[in-house]
């Protein structure tokens, strides 16, 4: 069974990852990892392959930046040219990205079996583009692949037949767990200047932050003000980065000198990181995962999230975007004030072996 395991930007790769690795114990099954070149600079893509001991990808359809429309549209034009010519037998895609949506269009409609790894989730705001993603992919996709008990639910609600669901846990977790003790040998904690808990780790990308000057320059304001208490490390993403200049924001960092820019960090550095922050400060969807799993305070810079349970199991407050409510939420996590959390069901590191698993029946036909 040769299955297309589709990856596209920097939170895919750890997700196909495990799953990749899990199918080697089923010779019958033949992953074929495809990237679509979403991600395509060496910090946001290559790095990530070297930490995850992931193989070079069997096709890189090196599609790039680009509008919404376009990039979608560009992965499905490649992609519709390698599937009619390599006809695998089933598509595999994961999160919730603009290639995660682009396969599943072409592998729905060249009728080629879809899966989708972490279904089910919803944010209910249509104003960011994963929403409506994960919407139309959940749509298209035979089999759903589920990472928490939120998931189900959502599905239900929209009608999906719950024996294509399958409950499997969280991909990204697999990861997390095979590589910390790894990551635990990065020096990057000391070469940084920090000491353990005694910093705060930033990321901000999500469009409604950054693209938007008033709200970017409140939540850096609010950073400012937190890097008072303890230093601030930002790994700055390019959309970010560019944002930054022509915002002319630079002068904010100058004044605060506590907080600071970097580069964008590799996996195993990353993983490090968070596990010695003090704080998580992120509008990202996996960090508030990998948080959840780590114990660690995580303050989400949003006003919605897909992933609940990291609120009601985990260490994750959603605080939006009022500079304000960062600062006090911000000096509560960093005084030790935090709830504490539990890890959620199935984030134990075997999710990937459950869905090769999974796969495999599928071969054999009895699932
Ligand atoms: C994408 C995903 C988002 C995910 C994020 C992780 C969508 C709709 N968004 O957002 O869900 O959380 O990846 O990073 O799929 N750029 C580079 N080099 C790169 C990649 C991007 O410089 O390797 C710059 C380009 O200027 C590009 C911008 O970053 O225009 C945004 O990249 P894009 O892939 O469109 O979206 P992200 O913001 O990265």
């Amino acid at each position: 069974m040769k299955i297309a395991c589709i990856a596209g930007a920097r939170p895919n790769f750890m997700k196909v990852a495990p799953i990749i690795e899990a199918m080697r114990s089923y010779p019958e099954l033949h992953p074929v990892l495809v990237h679509t070149g979403q991600h395509y600079d060496d910090a946001m893509s290559k790095v990530f392959f070297e930490d995850l001991a992931l193989p070079d990808p069997d096709i890189y359809l090196g599609v790039g930046s680009d509008t919404q429309a376009r990039q979608t549209a560009k992965v499905m034009v490649e992609l519709e040219t390698w599937v009619l010519q390599a006809k695998p037998d089933y598509v595999l895609v994961v999160g919730d990205v603009n290639s995660t949506l682009a396969a599943s269009l072409v592998a729905s409609k060249l009728r080629v079996r879809l899966g989708h790894v972490e279904a089910g989730l919803r944010s209910f705001d249509r104003d960011m583009p994963e929403e409506i993603n994960r919407l139309v992919t959940d749509t298209l996709a035979d089999d759903l692949f589920t990472s928490c008990a939120d998931a189900e639910p959502n599905l239900a609600r929209e009608g999906v037949d719950p024996k294509r669901i399958h409950f499997v846990g969280n991909v990204m977790i697999d990861s997390l767990v095979r590589h910390r003790a790894k990551a635990s040998a990065s020096d990057v904690v000391e070469r940084l200047g920090v000491s353990a808990r005694g910093y705060t780790l930033v990321t901000l990308h999500r469009p409604s932050n950054v693209d938007e000057p008033e709200v970017f320059k409140g939540i850096l304001s609010a950073l400012g003000q937190l890097s008072d208490i303890k230093p601030v490390l930002f790994p700055v993403h390019p959309r970010t980065r560019k944002r930054i200049g022509e915002f002319g924001l630079e002068g904010l960092m100058t004044s605060h000198p506590n907080l600071r820019l970097i580069e964008p960090v590799r996996y195993l550095e990353f993983l490090r990181l968070m596990d010695q922050a003090a704080l998580l400060f992120t509008d990202s969807g996996g960090i508030q995962e990998e948080t959840t799993f780590l114990g660690v305070p995580c303050i989400t810079v949003r006003h919605n999230t897909e992933r609940p349970i990291t609120i009601t199991e985990g260490t994750n407050e959603l605080v939006g975007t009022d500079p304000g409510r960062l600062v006090e939420a911000g000096k509560r996590a960093l005084s030790g004030s935090w709830k504490k959390g539990k890890i959620p069901a199935l984030w134990d590191g075997k999710s990937g072996q459950r869905i090769a698993a999974i796969l495999d029946d599928f071969r054999k036909g009895t699932a």
